[in-house]
C-alpha cells in the first residue's frame, strides 16, 4: 500500500473529537480515517499535563502501530498539553485544533480583544494565549475555564434553562472586555454554539476550530504528498474506543452528524 493510501489517525479523549472529523471528511472526502477516543480516561480537561501527556503518547503509538500517515489531535487539552512533545516523539506530522483556532479567530476580530474558553487545563496551560499573541502581540485574550460544559453537553443539556445560567456566568468577564469573537476551545462547544451565540453580545462571532484544522490537515497533506487518491464510494473509517464503545455508537452521531456502523474497542495503558 502507497504511504497516501493510508488512513489519518484523528484522536481525542472521548467522542467530541467526531466534530473534527465530520469537517476533515467534507474538506478531504477520500481519506480512510482511524478515529481512537479515549472512553476509559475522559475527561483529560482536569488532568495534569504530565499525564495527559502519557495518554497523548500511548494514543501516537498505537495509531502509528496501525499504520496511520498522519496523526490530527482533536482534543484541545491534549493540543495544549502534548503537541510539541508529539511532534518530536513521531515521525508523521502532527496536526492540533489550537493553532488554527487561534489563526481563524485573528482572521476575525477588528477590535482585537479575543476570547476563549475552554476546559481547565487548556486555559491554565496559556497555550491560546501563546498562539494568538504568536500572530498579534498586542491582541488582549480573555481566557476562561468552563468546566461544566463538558458533561452537560454529553447529557445533551444544550438548550436548557440550567446550563444558559451558567453559560452567562461563564461567560460574563468576556461580555465585560466586550470581546468582538469567542474561541471554542473545546471539542464540545461546538454543539452549544447556537446556545452560546444568543447569550453573547450581538455581533460576537463564535469561532469552531474544526474547519480550520480540517483545512490545516489538508494543507499538510499536499505538501507532502499524501492525499490519499480518490476511490470510488465513501472510504470505510474505523471508530475505536478505549470503554464503553456502545455509548460511544449512541452518542457519536450527535457530533459526527452521521450513523456510525461499529466501534471497536482497544485498552491501553
Ligand atoms: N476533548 C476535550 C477538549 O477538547 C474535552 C473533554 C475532556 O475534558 O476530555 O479539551
Amino acid at each position: 500500500m502507497s504511504e497516501s493510501s493510508a488512513p489519518v489517525g484523528v484522536f481525542d479523549s472521548g467522542i467530541g473529537g467526531l466534530t473534527v472529523v465530520r469537517e476533515i471528511e467534507r474538506q478531504l472526502p477520500h481519506e480512510r480515517i482511524i478515529y481512537f477516543g479515549d472512553t476509559a480516561r475522559v475527561p483529560y480537561g482536569p488532568k495534569s499535563p504530565e499525564t495527559v501527556q502519557r495518554y497523548s503518547r500511548e494514543i501516537a503509538d498505537w495509531l502509528v502501530g496501525e499504520g496511520v500517515k498522519a496523526i490530527v489531535v482533536a482534543c484541545n487539552t491534549a493540543t495544549a498539553h502534548a503537541l510539541p512533545m508529539l511532534r518530536e516523539y513521531v515521525t508523521v506530522p502532527v496536526i492540533g485544533v489550537v493553532e488554527p483556532g487561534a489563526r481563524a479567530a485573528m482572521r476575525n476580530t477588528i477590535s482585537n480583544v479575543v476570547g476563549v474558553i475552554g476546559t481547565a487545563g487548556t486555559i491554565a496551560s496559556g497555550a491560546y494565549e501563546r498562539a494568538i499573541h504568536a500572530i498579534e502581540p498586542r491582541a488582549m485574550v480573555i481566557a476562561r475555564a468552563c468546566p461544566l460544559f463538558v458533561p452537560l453537553v454529553e447529557e445533551g443539556w444544550l438548550d436548557r434553562d440550567a446550563t444558559r445560567l451558567i453559560a452567562r456566568e461563564y461567560l460574563e468577564p468576556l461580555a465585560e472586555a466586550q470581546v468582538d469573537t469567542i474561541v471554542l476551545g473545546c471539542t464540545h462547544y461546538p454543539l452549544l454554539a447556537p446556545m452560546l451565540a444568543k447569550i453573547a453580545r450581538p455581533g460576537v462571532q463564535l469561532i469552531d476550530s474544526a474547519a480550520e484544522t480540517a483545512a490545516e490537515t489538508r494543507r499538510t497533506l499536499i505538501q507532502r504528498n499524501l492525499v490519499a487518491p480518490s476511490s470510488n464510494g465513501a472510504p470505510a473509517h474505523r471508530f475505536v474506543a478505549s470503554d464503553d464503545p456502545d455509548h460511544f455508537l449512541r452518542v457519536g452521531q450527535r457530533f459526527l452528524g452521521a450513523a456510525i456502523d461499529r466501534v471497536e474497542k482497544v485498552t491501553l495503558g
